[in-house]
């Protein structure tokens, strides 16, 4: 039986976890001065000995894309971390920065000293005011403190942090947009390559790593790098947060290593709500292809998630019961995906409006069965064909949704309406 690892939600529960005093009595900013003593290349190879895989959902090697950054550039470097957390059932990253923000700072200090970069910005979505006031005097207490600045700590290394706000957009928590937006202008995807690594931020080379995967660094400076591989599989080492939300007993945020079950999370939980079964699930939120309860097994790493087609994503797993309409829910993340597109490329421009549409007919029992084979057709010249993972996002709950319940989608075309009773459902009425 897996267990829990309180590592970055350990002080959560205490009244002044936001604190400097309250961090730095847990051991906060002990890493960094363990940083400090040591080369930039010293932890970089720690943190790629670690294992660690980008926590914003692609999983990619964290060491490795610090890695990427070229010896030379006539470009300043920089570090920016992705707050804009907005994955439909993503929530991690935000609570973390309102239970834990200074955990957050100590680890970009670290990362930017790692990566020999003396300005870092924090990018978080424009909607969430009190994280952003929190990160602003977490950064301002640490700055007081002397770990953020000029020569901290007497180590001669300087380090400018700038907590920026966006305005609400989630296309803005792709990397490249999130760029354009941090350089003033509207956030579009760039074409990739060059990456962010090579060519980002006012063209100098850029790491964006996610809250997550930043603010697990302090705890592999100060534990190691065998220590990190200690948990989670060989593949996907190390814990994660694992949101659970929807029909759960007790929804939240657990962290554990990634290798965890639905299962075993869900026992946790409290299970499903009272007097009900699972039907549906995400494992990644809602880019990612649903799984139902033939899935509770199914180790909740990138690989096993991947064998089992889907992806662990964000690791957002979004509870469904048996009174959910499938595709009630389905048109209601593709109403946000239309909302969302940012309009730069036909497929997802047009794809993501035709889902729309076409779902809300079906909903309504208003549609046909050629229909469906109209969905998939139209997902075809979505996935791969769009610009940026947005659109190739959008066609998973469409794709997995027709697949795992065509006969859900059928039953609204026989009964010339939704089969079922929106009341009964606590997700909307
Ligand atoms: P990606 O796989 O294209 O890139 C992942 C990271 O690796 C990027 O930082 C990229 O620059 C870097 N990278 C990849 N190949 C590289 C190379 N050859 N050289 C240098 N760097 C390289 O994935 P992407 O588009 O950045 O993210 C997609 C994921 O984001 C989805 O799987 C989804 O789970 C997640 N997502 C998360 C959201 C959230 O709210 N946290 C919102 C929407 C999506
Ligand atoms: Fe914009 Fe969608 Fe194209 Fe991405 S896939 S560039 S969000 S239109």
């Amino acid at each position: 039986m897996t267990t829990l690892t309180p590592i970055l939600t350990k002080n959560w529960d205490q009244a002044d976890s936001f604190t400097l005093a309250g961090y730095e009595r847990e051991g906060g900013y002990r890493a960094l001065r363990k940083a400090l003593g040591l080369a930039p290349d010293e932890i970089v190879q720690m943190v790629k000995d670690s294992g660690l895989r980008g926590r914003g959902g692609a999983g990619f090697p964290t060491g490795m894309k610090w890695g990427f950054l070229p010896a030379e550039s006539p470009n300043p470097r920089y570090l920016v971390v992705n707050a804009d957390e907005s994955e439909p059932g993503t929530c991690k990253d935000i609570p973390l920065m309102m239970a834990n923000p200074h955990v957050l700072v100590e680890g970009v200090i670290i990362s930017s000293y790692a990566i020999k970069s003396n300005q870092a910005f924090i990018y978080v979505r424009g909607e969430v005011l009190h994280v952003i006031r929190r990160l602003q005097q977490a950064v301002a207490e640490a700055r007081e403190a002397g770990y953020i600045g000029t020569n901290i700590l007497g180590s001669g290394y300087d380090l400018d942090v700038v907590v920026h706000t966006g305005a609400g957009a989630y296309i803005c928590g792709e990397e490249t947009a999130l760029l354009d937006s941090l350089e003033g202008y509207r956030g579009q995807p760039r074409l990739k390559p060059p990456f962010p690594a090579v060519s980002g931020l006012y063209g100098g080379p850029t790491v964006i790593n996610n809250v997550e995967s930043i603010s697990s660094v302090p705890s592999i400076v100060e534990n190691g790098a065998d220590w990190f591989t200690s948990m989670g599989t060989e593949k996907s080492a190390g814990y994660g947060i694992f949101s659970l939300s929807g029909h759960v007993t007790r929804p939240g945020q657990y962290e554990a290593p990634l290798g965890i079950t639905l299962r075993e999370l869900l026992d946790m939980a409290g299970g499903i709500r009272a007097g009900h079964r699972l039907k549906f699930w995400t494992p990644g939120g809602s880019s990612t292809p649903i799984f139902t309860d033939e899935h509770l097994d199914v180790p909740l790493d990138f690989e096993s998630v991947g064998a089992a087609g889907s992806m662990l994503g964000t690791r957002a797993l979004q509870i469904f019961d048996e009174t959910t309409c499938v595709v009630r829910a389905v048109l209601r993340w593709s109403e946000f995906y239309a909302h969302e597109s940012c309009g730069k490329c036909t497929p997802c421009r047009e794809g993501t409006y035709w889902y729309k549409q076409m779902l809300k007919r079906l909903e309504a029992g208003q549609g046909e069965e050629e229909d469906l084979e109209t969905l998939l057709d139209l997902s075809d010249n979505i996935l791969g064909r769009s610009f940026c993972a947005l659109g190739d996002g959008a066609t998973s709950p469409v794709v997995s949704s027709i697949k795992l319940f065509r006969d859900e989608y059928l039953q609204h075309f026989e009964q010339g309406g939704c089969p079922f009773d929106p009341a009964k459902s606590t997700l909307w009425g």
